[in-house]
């Protein structure tokens, strides 16, 4: 038996990352890589590359990247070992049953078995409403106005009357009642068994106490998002309570974790950019009927961190098409709070009183709902304009109303991830209560958000950009050296020696003789350099695409990562190597040492201002015959 990891190393062995990106997008060659039009994100002119030689791929516009796995990973947009199964059937290998732990094989091997009986769930319910016992049900659907198409891409069913028609079924086909009861189809009786009226009278060998959790209702299947189904909701086919029964949460099914609806959104998510977030199974089904199918719905609860994730992988924006009362705009904040966490832009729409998005459609058309949707605000003016419906903001003594208005908003602001985004929407908050901006930055950082630091980091960080974008090029010379090291054995052997050297720089020949990891200025750069020219390091493999997936490895995190990859696709192979690791460690020791003057000269003039002669003498010595020949000497060597 196999571990994951070595069927994925397995994997990694088998494929060419070439053939198997080819098999997905068109590959261009260039130079030593490939590239392609992103599939990531929208462009014109390629800029994501793939190396057969690191067995890698990246993209320079949106800063994607891994190896094979992760490519069918990202672009299936699926688990690990979802991706390992899809590359090899890909390859035609055999996939192994995996070794885990023994608790995580029975689990897994749970799970199986209840997605085998919600298969078989689905199947017998959309088979009952066919049946002459679903009349009742089919007159209902089409009552509603529910049309074949989406009747049939939503899977909708009946689940007849009685109580173990179900039950009978599953357990003919050999699911046991334990099962049945862990998948949440059938429930065990809290009474005994009514005798009385005979209803739940068993037949031969039948423990009496279990019963079919949907009985006579419509059945709406719930998908996850590898469109297997995990749950069903039952609508009474009249007005009688409960209007719905669910699923309980199984080990399959867990109510914050799914989008009702995605199995069938997904491209028009992709292709909208924009999501319509419904609450319910007919409003999403109407919607898919009258061709807006980037809708989805929450089932009634507000949207979670697993389900904003889940829609990330699709669109940028969502529209909530919530109802207006107090629960609905509760159930909204709180969906705002999480998108706002991942930079979704939000819309509010707000639909007639008393009417719902299937309710709205069915009367008022496809025109007038595509209109209600233009006619969408963003969530904060929403929010704004919910408050001044509810508190005096407009007078002078309005001072209270300002400030229940921007507790309102306060959730949502402290949840706003991107700081560009904070600083438009304070801008936009302190506009509409005519407050001063620093005031509200201050209310918000007193009582405990972190709004204003996350300014400031922006603020570091742009200036941070500037800086960088002055020393590029000399970047670029780190980035190249770093990369002819992950490339050549030979010249990290060469350059551990120059570093160990005890030798005097000015006896030897050139001034390529010695080399210092702290002259590297990008802190990222420095780090790698130092691993690999320590002692200390050892990798196994001698290829660079063993080395380069070693240090992957070790990265902290996914930004990291993608600086790896970007350094080790970046620009063509680097031919000549030795003479441009010779000019890349002499512009770096210039810049260095330029440096160093610059600072002697600082203490120098200190000195002389405060009057300490003493220190001055032994100071311009070492600036005139150390730094400042070293520097002429570097300039000499590079004919600059
Ligand atoms: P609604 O009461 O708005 O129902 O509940 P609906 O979806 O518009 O259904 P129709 O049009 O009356 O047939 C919205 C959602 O809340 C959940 C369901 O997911 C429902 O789709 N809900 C509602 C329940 O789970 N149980 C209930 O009893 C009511
Ligand atoms: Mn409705």
């Amino acid at each position: 038996m196999a571990s994951l990891k070595e069927f994925a190393d397995k994997v990694r062995e088998t494929a060419s990352i070439v053939d198997i990106i080819g098999s997905y997008l068109t590959l261009k060659k260039g130079g030593a890589n490939y590239k392609a039009l992103c599939p990531f994100h929208q462009e014109k002119t390629p800029s994501f590359m793939v190396s057969p030689a690191k067995q890698i791929f990246h993209c320079f516009g949106c800063n994607v990247g891994g190896d094979v796995i992760g490519f069918v990973r990202q672009y299936e947009k699926v688990g690990f070992k979802d991706a390992l199964e899809i590359l090899a059937k890909k390859l035609g290998l055999a996939v192994p049953r995996f070794a885990v732990s023994s608790y995580d094989a029975e689990l897994d091997q749970h799970r199986t078995i209840l997605y085998e009986i919600h298969t078989l769930a689905a199947e017998f319910f959309a088979a009952q409403l066919k049946e002459s016992r679903g009349r009742k049900a089919r007159e209902y659907l089409k009552r509603r106005g529910i049309g074949d198409k989406v009747f049939h891409d939503f899977q909708i069913g009946y689940a007849p009357a009685g109580w173990k028609n179900f039950l009978r079924l599953a357990k003919q086909k050999g699911y046991s009642e334990k099962a049945l009861e862990d998948a949440g189809l059938i429930i065990r009786s809290q009474r005994e068994p009514v005798h009385t009226d005979g209803r739940m009278a068993a037949a031969e060998g039948e423990t009496r106490g279990y019963y079919d959790r949907f009985r006579d209702r419509l059945i709406f299947p719930i998908f996850d998002a590898l469109e297997r189904c995990v749950g069903f909701g039952g609508r009474v086919l009249d007005d009688s309570e409960p209007k719905y029964i669910n699923s309980p949460e199984t080990h399959i099914y867990k109510k914050g974790q799914v989008l009702y609806g995605l199995h069938r959104a997904k491209d028009a998510l992709k292709q909208t950019q924009s999501a319509l977030l419904l609450e319910g199974y007919t409003d999403v089904i109407t919607a898919h009927q009258f061709g807006f199918a980037n809708a989805v719905a929450t089932l009634g609860t507000a949207l979670t961190e697993p389900q904003a994730r889940l829609l990330k992988r699709y669109c940028s924006d969502v529209f909530f098409l919530y109802d207006g009362d107090e629960a609905g705009q509760n159930a909204m904040l709180r969906g705002c709070e999480v998108l706002l966490k991942r930079d979704f832009q939000i819309f509010v729409v707000t639909l007639p009183q008393g009417e719902d998005p299937d309710s709205f459609l069915r009367t008022s058309g496809k025109e007038a709902f595509a209109a209600l949707l233009d006619a969408k605000e963003d969530f904060l003016q929403f929010f704004l304009s919910a408050a001044a419906a509810k508190y005096d903001l407009a007078s002078v003594d309005g001072v209270e109303g300002k400030v229940k208005a921007i507790d309102l908003v306060r959730p949502l602001l402290r949840s706003v991830g991107n700081p560009i985004y904070l600083q438009n929407y304070v801008h936009r908050l302190a506009e509409f209560l005519g407050i001063h901006e620093h005031l509200i930055n201050m209310y918000l950082k007193d009582v405990g958000v972190g709004a204003t630091t996350s300014v400031r980091n922006a603020t570091d960080k742009l200036a941070q950009g500037i800086q960088e974008k002055r020393l590029d090029q000399l970047h670029s010379a780190e980035k190249g050296l770093l990369r002819i090291l992950v490339e050549h054995t030979d010249v990290r052997d060469q350059l551990k020696e120059l570093g160990e050297a005890s030798v005097k720089t000015d006896t030897r020949q050139s001034f390529c003789t010695d080399f210092d990891p702290e002259w590297i200025f990008d802190a990222r750069v420095k780090k790698w350099v130092r691993l690999l020219l320590s002692g200390d390091y050892v990798c196994q493999t001698d290829s660079a695409q063993g080395l380069l997936a070693d240090l992957l490895d070790r990265c902290e995190d996914e930004e990291e990562a993608a600086f790896l990859r970007e350094v080790a696709l970046w620009d063509e192979a680097i031919e000549d190597y030795p003479s441009i690791l010779e000019e890349i460690i002499l512009r770096l020791r210039l810049r260095f040492e330029k440096a160093k003057t610059a600072r002697l000269s600082e203490e120098i003039q200190q000195s002389y201002t405060q009057g300490n002669q003493d220190q001055i003498l032994p100071l311009l010595v070492s600036m005139h015959s150390d730094s400042q020949r070293i520097v002429k000497q570097l300039k000499d060597q590079l004919g600059l």
